[in-house]
């Protein structure tokens, strides 16, 4: 895997800034991401560029419907206590800008470091990956079954090879799985045990809470929460380490207005928007205006201006070192505490089984899982298509949100690494079931994605 990655992988040292200018891969034609890969140890400050697509490209720029949860005086309405256990239960908890940093604090607290392995699952968000780059590490793919489950087989193979310092185990698309045996292979072998949560922030099997296998365990906040960005670093094994400080008044304003536009843009909270009107029209010309006098100024110098807030949060699969030490915004921290965690859950389950019930016998597809098991609280709701191209093109021209997850997988992983992986990256395509849908949003997207289904399933191939 090494190898392939060199193949296909050029490191280069960039630079501080995220924004730094990008450069086209001799090998894919495609723009190079800012993914961090420091030489030694991690390094505030440090940014590299790889050869990964920066950002998610199946992402169109407006969807009818809100694709992730905005705000609402809704979601601050109902019951604190969730019929499912929450990742921040009973664990030492800190809230950073994201996953990824996440489980660069992770990987860092269990003394990952140059000539270590860390293995992580072949079916994966290319945002996984830097975070053990960061620390110096090298990375190996271990193979998933068809339902996603760690291949304990292939993972005893890995190990046996040696050097592996840490494992990276996914709940995939919030189903949780059952990692003791992944448990006592760590403890057998003395490696460590990242339990990544970002699909499953709620959620427990056979009574065991998401998030209390691991040594440690990484969420992402802004995947469930109505907020811009923001992830956890947990353990409820070891105390954390990990002294953040705050990003800046800079930061916590584009936190908070982001948040607020992405309600206003899908027309929650219009009270609220109205009363802002005027303020956030002066803000858009204030930066309009700042923008332009820099690309006057400067050109790539311009660009070179330290970002207000972490790419994280806009698609991109890229890890700023200089995030590693932030923490999330006021608003983000906030929402976290004050909105209904039992709404969360029984909307996000409602809103699958519905969505389940509405695609039911719907041509050339079916469920990744067959039952959502009642210990689950979903991301998303993940489909997997016979004409997966066809299908999304037809959803991206109505407008539908959706996520190609694993479509694009770390270069070098292919069908020889893991087959189930990329076929799931390849016919897979998860649509929103988040609790911030409405009723209409919600007949609407099952009405969409039935259509797209029956049209292309009617064209001959
Ligand atoms: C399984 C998984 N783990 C980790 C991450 C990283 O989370 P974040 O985007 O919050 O950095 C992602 C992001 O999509 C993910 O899908």
């Amino acid at each position: 895997m090494r190898k392939d990655a060199e193949k296909y992988t050029k490191y280069k040292k960039c630079g501080a800034t995220l924004s730094s200018p990008r450069m086209r891969c001799p090998n894919l034609g495609t723009s190079y991401g800012c993914d961090a890969k420091p030489k030694a140890g991690p390094k505030g400050g440090a940014c590299y560029i790889s050869c990964m697509p920066s950002t998610n490209a199946s992402t169109p720029a407006r969807r009818a419907i809100p694709p992730v949860p905005v705000l609402s005086l809704a979601a601050f309405a109902g019951a604190r206590r969730a019929a499912l256990p929450s990742l921040l239960d009973g664990a030492d908890v800190r809230l950073v800008t994201s996953g990824r940093i996440a489980i660069g604090l992770a990987l860092r607290a269990l003394g990952v470091g140059a000539g270590d392995v860390v293995l992580v699952p072949a079916y994966h968000s290319p945002s996984m990956v830097p975070p053990a780059h960061w620390c110096g590490a090298d990375v190996a793919f271990y193979r998933v079954r068809s339902d996603t489950a760690p291949d304990l087989a292939d993972i005893e193979a890995h190990v046996a090879k040696g050097n592996v310092k840490a494992i990276l185990a996914t709940h995939f698309f919030g189903i949780p799985h059952d990692l003791a045996p992944l448990r006592a292979l760590c403890d057998r072998h003395g490696i460590g045990l990242v339990e990544d949560c970002a699909h499953a922030f709620f959620g427990a099997r056979d009574g065991v809470a998401v998030g209390s296998v691991g040594d440690y365990a990484i969420g992402s906040t802004m995947k469930f929460f109505p907020v811009y960005e923001g992830g956890c670093l947990v353990s409820r094994r070891h105390r954390l380490d990990v002294v953040l400080h705050g990003a800046g008044p800079g930061f916590e304003m584009k936190a908070a207005l982001n948040a607020l536009e992405a309600a206003f843009a899908y027309g929650r909270l219009p009270v609220l928007r109205m009363l802002l009107a005027l303020p956030l029209r002066l803000k858009s010309a204030l930066w309009h205006a700042l923008k332009s006098r820099g690309t006057r100024a400067g050109g790539a110098g311009a660009s070179a201006a330290p970002a207000l807030a972490p790419s994280s949060s806009d698609s991109s699969f890229e890890f700023d070192a200089r995030w590693a030490d932030k923490r999330s915004s006021w608003l983000s921290r906030t929402v976290l505490r004050a909105v209904s965690p039992a709404r969360i859950v029984a909307r996000r389950r409602r809103n699958y089984l519905e969505l389940q019930r509405a695609l039911d016998g719907a041509p050339g597809c079916r469920p990744l899982f067959d039952s959502l098991p009642d210990g689950a609280c979903p991301w998303m709701f993940p489909l997997l298509v016979d004409r997966p191209q066809d299908v999304s093109d037809a959803l991206l021209r109505a407008g539908v949100p959706m996520t190609r997850f694993g479509a694009t997988l770390w270069p070098g992983v292919d069908a020889s690494v893991c087959a189930n992986s990329a076929d799931l990256g390849r016919r897979l395509i998860a649509f929103p079931c988040h609790q911030a849908l409405d009723d209409a949003e919600r007949a609407w997207l099952h009405a969409q994605a039935r259509q797209a289904l029956e049209a292309c399933a009617a064209v001959p191939a």
